[in-house]
């Protein structure tokens, strides 16, 4: 079956938050995290079936979608988990804002390496604990996490670490050594480990494969909070759900105390959606990565060709991560007003980056290069810098 990737759907008018912020400007939208392509046909269709039914009452999760999670899981990472190992969450962001209120007490510590999606830096500081942020270290062309400063960071006090992976914005896949090493640090510092895995569908790397930290070992199963959903892979960020594997008892419980009262049920729709992606959607799923492999080749080759501009190498996520010319002030507003909507680096945490989303219409990615390809060839003292 053939899927095009290839339209260009005008979003203006729709409300959309990553066009909206650009009302009115001639500005191409690249910097929150959703693609511009419709959704997959089969999630299409389902949810047309769910709004003829017309009665949108409170709404548990499917026992369907519990197997087919878990069919899911066990398909694609030889990982078997239980249904009660399951909690429907209404966005992955809650999940990283009850792990962080769930675990440890007021004032404790929270490790993550950085640059890193920002509500890892604000979830743990709303729920008042400390962040403890490790740079990670570039190793050749791969950021990785470094250990010793990670060891190093780690306090009494340090409760909970929180990973990325596949890690938005560096575009990592961690690979089993590197996965290994974390967990054997967090068993000797008897962390909680979240594990926000919301990109696991989207490896454009051929060799590379995603490996849930969770199905290393009996302990680090036991101490992990995994977080996943379909949005990002399937493009459903608006109907919120989200899900969290936690094997450990008493963990769960922990969670669903946190939760109590405060965090809503998903919506009808969301769980319709995201039933249909796993069970109907793979093969969308694989034409998009094929599709996303292509422009990620495209703005490797476009953004490399910029002198002074070096990108590496981006093995999974829509997401590209971009250091610039060192002598650009404000990249996001510069940019903005040469008609690239891009996210300063500063907001993951890291000074001298941005952030380029290439899940869109290739044409639209194309003029988007264009423009920022031509914006660098005017001197940039004239360009809005310091
Ligand atoms: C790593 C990561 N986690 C979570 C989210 C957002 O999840 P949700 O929309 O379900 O809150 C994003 C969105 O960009 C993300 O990149």
């Amino acid at each position: 079956m053939n899927f095009d990737f290839d339209n260009v759907i005008d979003r203006r008018g729709t409300a959309a938050t990553k066009w909206d912020k650009y009302a009115g400007r001639d500005v191409i939208p690249m910097w929150v995290a959703d693609m511009d392509f419709r959704s997959a046909p089969a999630i299409i269709e389902a949810l047309k079936q769910r709004v003829e039914h017309g009665v949108f009452g409170y709404t548990d999760p499917p026992p369907e979608l519990n197997e087919v999670v878990i069919d899911a899981l066990a398909r694609d990472y030889g990982w078997s988990i239980r249904p009660e190992w399951l909690m429907w969450l209404p966005g992955l962001v809650t999940g990283i804002n009850l792990v962080a209120r769930a675990i440890g007490e007021d004032g404790d510590d929270v490790v993550t390496a950085v640059p890193v999606y920002h509500p890892f830096l604000s979830g743990p500081a709303y729920q008042r604990r400390t962040v403890t942020r490790v740079p990670m270290h570039l190793q050749g062309t791969q950021w990785t996490w470094d250990l010793e400063r990670l060891e190093a960071a780690i306090t009494p006090r340090t409760r909970l670490l929180l990973l990325c992976n596949p890690h938005n914005p560096v575009g990592r896949v961690f690979s089993r050594g590197e996965l290994n090493a974390l967990a054997r640090i967090a068993e000797q510092h008897n962390l909680i480990v979240a594990s926000d895995e919301i990109h696991c569908g989207l490896i454009l790397d051929r060799e590379k494969f995603h490996i849930p930290i969770a199905t290393l070992g009996a302990d680090i199963a036991a101490r992990t909070i995994t977080l996943m959903s379909a949005s990002k892979t399937f493009n459903l960020p608006g109907l919120g759900c989200a899900f969290a594997v936690v094997p450990n008892d008493e963990l769960r419980a922990r969670l669903a105390r946190s939760a109590a009262g405060i965090v809503p049920r998903v919506s009808a729709m969301g769980f319709t959606a995201t039933l249909a992606a796993y069970r109907d959607g793979e093969q969308w799923r694989r034409a998009l990565v094929d599709y996303l492999r292509v422009n990620r080749d495209l703005v490797i080759e476009r953004i490399s060709a910029i002198d002074g501009w070096t990108l590496t190498p981006v093995e999974a996520t829509y997401l590209a991560w971009i250091c610039f010319d060192s002598r650009l002030r404000e990249p996001a507003e510069f940019f903005e007003r040469a008609g690239v909507g891009l996210y300063d680096g500063r907001v993951f945490g890291a000074e001298g980056y941005v952030r380029l989303n290439f899940g869109c219409p290739r044409a639209l990615l194309e003029q988007a290069l264009d423009r920022i390809s031509s914006a660098l060839i005017k001197p940039l003292a004239t360009c809005g810098r310091a």
